[in-house]
């Protein structure tokens, strides 16, 4: 394989590596973001003969969806979902992810938690030893963000993060809203020594709809690497 392969190529390869996942029949979720909008793209000619039932992340993925052929369905009807294809914005060790980088964390959430496997696919640059280069966000409802945004910054701070800056995402003028009416605050902690702790202390905090750290949730990873796509599963001890 060539080495001259960009990151957009890395994640194509990842997208189409993930269609092996799927198979006939299946009730699917689909992922948000330039990654997961490759793989959207690459099931659409398949979707029809494959009998599948597809549940979007993201109104963005749904309109995607559509545009391509394909009926889009509630997951209030469909319920539980085979398998969830989605992008990352972080891979860390025990397949522990940040997401939201597209402002969908919570609906990818809802949607993964519903799915017997969510397979992650992304580039070689998304594999981490330690989470938190990539600023966490944070989806927080508006009322009183600033004062979300602070409690959020200090569970940063007692949980060792490498520092807690906080940034409202959009900026205060034009907030960024997510599909469900919420704003997204960024934590850019440099480095979050124990996620499982700030996920626990971020749920505690009133404002705070959801975060983006994705955790006992992925159960594969598929890299695209210049060398080929590279498979990360969870230690079998993990795995169940
Ligand atoms: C959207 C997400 C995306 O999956 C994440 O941001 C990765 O995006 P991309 O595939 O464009 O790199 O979590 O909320």
């Amino acid at each position: 394989m060539s080495t001259n392969q960009t990151i957009d190529d890395q994640k194509r390869a990842a997208a189409e590596a993930a269609l092996e996942y799927v198979k006939p029949g299946m009730r699917l979720g689909l992922g948000t973001g330039s990654t997961a909008e490759h793989f959207v793209r690459a099931l659409a000619p398949r979707a029809v003969n494959l009998n599948l039932t597809v549940v979007a992340t993201s109104e963005r993925t749904a309109a995607l969806a559509r545009e391509l052929g394909m009926k889009v369905s509630d997951l209030n009807d469909v319920r539980h979902l085979d398998v969830t294809v989605d992008g990352a914005d972080e891979v860390g060790p025990g397949l522990v992810l940040i997401k939201g980088g597209g402002g969908a964390l919570l609906r990818e959430k809802i949607v993964a938690a519903a799915s017997d496997r969510m397979v992650v696919i992304a580039d070689a640059a998304k594999v981490v030893e330690t989470l938190g280069r990539f600023p966490l966000p944070v989806e927080i409802v508006p009322f009183a963000w600033r004062v979300t945004a602070e409690r959020i910054a200090e569970a940063a701070a007692r949980c060792g993060c490498g520092q807690n800056l906080m940034r409202l995402r959009g900026g205060e003028a034009h907030p960024f809203t997510t599909d469900s009416g919420n704003y997204v605050a960024d934590c850019a902690a440099d480095a979050i020594p124990d996620p499982e702790r700030l996920a626990r202390m971020l749920e505690a905090i009133p404002g705070v709809v959801d975060h983006g750290l994705f955790i006992a949730l992925a159960s594969v990873a598929l890299i695209g690497t210049p060398s080929g796509v590279k498979t990360l599963d969870l230690p079998r001890r993990m795995a169940g």
